[in-house]
């Protein structure tokens, strides 16, 4: 397992939501093998969001495919009941959703009890006070950028402003800033400036490619990083 190591630099981390379910050992490979710094892991209940996706079987098998970080995301409620099983699948990051129970203060206490980095995610309606409190306790807050369960939506951008807030609110504090929906070469310069660093990114990065053609997953990538970093 990779501890990831803090830095604010942009992390690009695609998402398996949106590789060939078929095959994720090899599109991980791919992805990383081309320029991917995490891999996000998308996991749905088909109750706290309207689809279904992986628990933590899955992602304890995909597990050894991934050198990098392994970026669990939780659109499941309730949360605490599943938390060991998501640590002993290897997770590095687990992130819950400040929307999937009355006690997500116990929940991130939970994660960061099993020995993993311990993630906060909103909602596009929710707003940053929701993590006031919380600042403390978590190592990576994630904006959501679309509304949560599906890749290939379109870029919510009434939370650039979101992303602004919390990075003041963070201050020196070691949190990443992700953001999660609709990231693309056109979007990732808005966030990168407003104080983002870790870009989830699941449909413009695998778009074009396929494990036995990945170069466009590197093409993807740099050309997201490139335009986020010319913001900063
Ligand atoms: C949405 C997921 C995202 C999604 C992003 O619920 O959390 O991670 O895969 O996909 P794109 O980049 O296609 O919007
Ligand atoms: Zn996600």
């Amino acid at each position: 397992m990779t501890a990831p190591s803090f830095d604010r630099s942009i992390k690009i981390a695609p998402s398996i939501l949106a590789a060939d379910f078929a095959d994720f050992g090899r599109e991980i490979q791919a992805v990383e093998a081309h320029g991917a710094d995490w891999i996000h892991v998308d996991v749905m209940d088909g109750h706290f969001v309207p689809n279904l996706t992986f628990g933590p079987a899955m992602c304890k098998a995909i597990r050894p495919h991934i050198k990098t970080v392994m970026d669990v995301h939780l659109m499941i409620s309730p949360v605490d009941p599943y938390i060991e099983a998501f640590a002993d699948a290897g997770a590095d990051i687990l992130t819950a959703h400040v929307e999937a129970g009355p006690h997500i203060h116990r929940t991130l206490q939970a994660i960061r009890g099993a020995g993993v980095k311990a993630g906060v995610a909103l909602n596009p309606g929710t707003p940053t006070e929701s993590v006031e409190y919380l600042l403390d306790m978590v190592d990576l807050i994630c904006v959501m950028t679309v509304n949560p369960g599906f890749g290939g939506q379109k870029f919510i951008h009434s939370q650039i402003d979101k992303v602004k807030q919390l990075r003041e609110m963070i201050g020196d504090r070691p949190i990443h800033i992700e953001i999660d929906g609709g990231i693309d070469p056109t979007t990732a310069p808005l966030m990168a400036a407003a104080g983002a660093d870790a870009l989830v990114v699941g449909s413009a990065v695998f778009k074009g490619g396929s494990v036995i053609n990945p170069v466009p997953y590197g093409e993807n990538i740099r050309a997201i990083r490139a335009a986020a970093e010319a913001a900063r």
